[in-house]
């Protein structure tokens, strides 16, 4: 289903994936100037490390776009997991971050190209190095490879498009639910007392769960709040 372009140096994948048709990966072994969520730079001079672009279609009713990083973040778990054989501590941080023993080593970036009406998804795996702790970053960052788990990145890949293009199938066929499940399964903190830093205000409360949009649900002092974008920290 995906045409896969593998480019050695790129701005960002997610500006030379225009140049595609829809269903292409572009990977990168290195971006000069690699974003992440709210502009922050994703730091990306590192061939060592995966930096994936992929394009979809956004036309399908069921399919609602934000369903596209929980989708992401499962693949990115699952791939990982089928290439250990031991129990890692792995799991999916609302909205768009994967983390390994606490500490984040995945970011997925979703944008729209509007003009052609795709959703391109961005995601960043720090396999084998990650940048140091500076003050713009929520969360501690971290590698595989510092976490013990050792594994190629371009296995990382093979796994990962494999199981993208099944689930991203079912989703369209079968809708949101049983991803929502999957994705809770790995949830960060779920049932436990987290904050989450809005653009203007700071919310904390018992994270409850996600419901059929991928909004996330937490019980505060005043009721249950419903947060459509925001950082856990
Ligand atoms: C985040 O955590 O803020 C999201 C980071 C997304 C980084 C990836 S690396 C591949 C793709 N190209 C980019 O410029 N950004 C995304």
């Amino acid at each position: 289903m995906f045409n896969i372009i593998n480019l050695k140096e790129v701005t960002s994948t997610m500006d030379v994936i225009k140049n595609y048709p829809v269903n292409t990966i572009v990977v990168a072994d290195r971006q000069t100037k690699g974003r992440g969520k709210n502009d922050r730079e994703w730091i990306s001079n590192e061939s060592e490390n995966l930096y994936i672009s992929l394009s979809v279609e956004s036309k399908n009713k069921n399919v609602n776009y934000s369903y596209y990083t929980f989708l992401s973040s499962v693949v990115v778990i699952e791939a990982i997991k089928s290439l250990i054989t031991e129990d890692i501590n792995i799991k999916s941080k609302w909205p768009n971050d994967v983390l390994v023993n606490g500490k984040k080593f995945c970011g997925i970036l979703l944008e729209r190209d509007l003009q052609r009406n795709f959703i391109v998804i961005g995601i960043g795996i720090n396999v084998n190095s990650h940048p140091e702790l500076i003050d713009k970053m929520l969360f501690k960052p971290t590698n595989l490879l510092e976490e013990g788990i050792s594994i190629k990145k371009e296995e990382i890949l093979e796994k990962f498009v494999n199981i993208f293009e099944e689930y991203s199938n079912r989703l369209l066929n079968e809708g949101f639910e049983w991803l929502r499940k999957e994705w809770l399964k790995y949830a960060y903190n779920l049932g436990k007392e987290i904050n989450v830093k809005l653009k203007d205000l700071q919310v904390n409360g018992i994270f409850e769960d996600i419901d059929k949009d991928g909004t996330l649900l937490i019980m505060t002092e005043a009721g249950i709040a419903k947060i459509l974008s925001g950082d856990i920290f």
